[in-house]
Order: structure tokens, then C-alpha cells, then sequence
């Protein structure tokens, strides 16, 4: 697995850095509001599961899982497979996603979102890659900006694999090419 990454990009210490940092601005911003932290499947729940554990406020937690990729490349076409099973009106919602990159996923789902009428749908992403956006979308919170490679580790997937990476890599292109 690792004579695949090119370099590492994030090591553990920095992320947990970070996560902690970015878990108290949100506590900070979110507290007496009993937010529901929505986590968008699958690449999420590494970042999820330490985020979380840097939140020192009432929350609640849901997931979804939607696909709109394959490969290295967005299809353009977002599938929701699984859906939340709780009313969210009038509920703050913080959907928490690993990378936002051409922004179409969280532009869906956070548009898909606001006709159950919640409070308020804020965005948390690990990731930031602003080189590739095409939808008109920011993140509340961001952890970090990456350049325009492919990277995996920490949640983040080639076809389903790197995932259980601690850190952060840049994936050697002739792995995908
Ligand atoms: P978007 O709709 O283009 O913003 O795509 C978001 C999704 O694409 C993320 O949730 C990831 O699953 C996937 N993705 C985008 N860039 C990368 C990357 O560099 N590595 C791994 N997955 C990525
Ligand atoms: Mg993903």
C-alpha cells in the first residue's frame, strides 16, 4: 500500500492538530444549538470519528451515502443511497465530508437538504481543493487546502482501497493511469 503514495501530504500529528482545533471553533459557534452532524458516506468516518470526539457540545449524529464517482473522475450524476430517517426541520445540519472538489456532491445534497426547511446546513471538509470546483459552493470550515493531485488516506479512496491510511498521500499517477 504505501510503495503507492508518491508523498505524504498531511501526517497524523498535523491532522490531529487541526481536527481538534477546527472541533472547538465549531463547539464554539454551535453551542445551545443541539446540531445534528450529518456525515456524507463513505469517505467521512475517519475524519468524523475524531472530529467528534473534539466536540464538547450537545450534538447529535446521521449519515448519508451518496455516489458520484468512479475512479479518479466525477461522473457529474450524484445518487443518494442512503438517506437521513429523521425530520430536520428547523434543525441545524453540519454535513461533514472528506474532500469537496468540484463541489457538485456537497451543492446536491446541501440543496437537497434545504427543502426540509432546517435552521441552518453548515459545511465541514478535511479537504479543500478549490483548483477543481465547478459548483458555486464554500466550506464553513475547512481543515485543509490541497493542490490539485489525488490523494487518499485518512477515509479518502482509490476504487475503495487506501482508506485505512493514518495519514494523508499523494497517489503515485501511474497507480490510476
Ligand atoms: P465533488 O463532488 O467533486 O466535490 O467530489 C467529492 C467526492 O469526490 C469526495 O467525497 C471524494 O469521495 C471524491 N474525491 C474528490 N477528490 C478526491 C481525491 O483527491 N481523492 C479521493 N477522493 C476524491
Ligand atoms: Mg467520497
Amino acid at each position: 500500500m504505501k510503495e503507492d503514495i508518491e508523498r505524504v501530504l498531511l501526517t497524523e500529528e498535523e491532522i490531529q492538530k487541526k481536527v481538534q482545533e477546527i472541533g472547538e471553533k465549531i463547539s464554539a459557534d454551535f453551542a445551545d444549538k443541539n446540531p445534528i452532524f450529518v456525515g456524507v458516506l463513505k469517505g467521512c468516518f475517519v475524519f468524523m470519528a475524531d472530529l467528534m470526539r473534539c466536540v464538547t457540545i450537545p450534538c447529535t449524529m446521521d449519515f448519508m451515502a451518496v455516489s458520484s464517482y468512479s475512479g479518479t473522475n466525477s461522473t457529474g450524476a450524484v445518487k443518494i443511497n442512503k438517506d437521513l430517517n429523521q425530520d430536520i426541520g428547523g434543525r441545524h445540519i453540519i454535513l461533514v465530508e472528506d474532500i469537496l472538489d468540484s463541489g457538485v456532491t456537497l451543492n446536491y445534497l446541501k440543496n437537497y437538504l434545504m427543502v426540509s426547511k432546517p435552521a441552518s446546513v453548515s459545511i465541514v471538509t478535511l479537504l479543500d481543493k478549490p483548483a477543481r470546483r465547478r459548483a458555486d459552493i464554500h466550506a464553513d470550515y475547512s481543515c485543509f487546502v490541497v493542490p490539485d493531485a489525488f490523494v487518499v488516506g485518512y477515509g479518502l479512496d482509490y476504487n475503495e482501497h487506501y482508506r485505512n491510511l493514518p495519514y494523508i498521500g499523494i497517489l503515485k499517477p501511474e497507480v490510476y493511469s
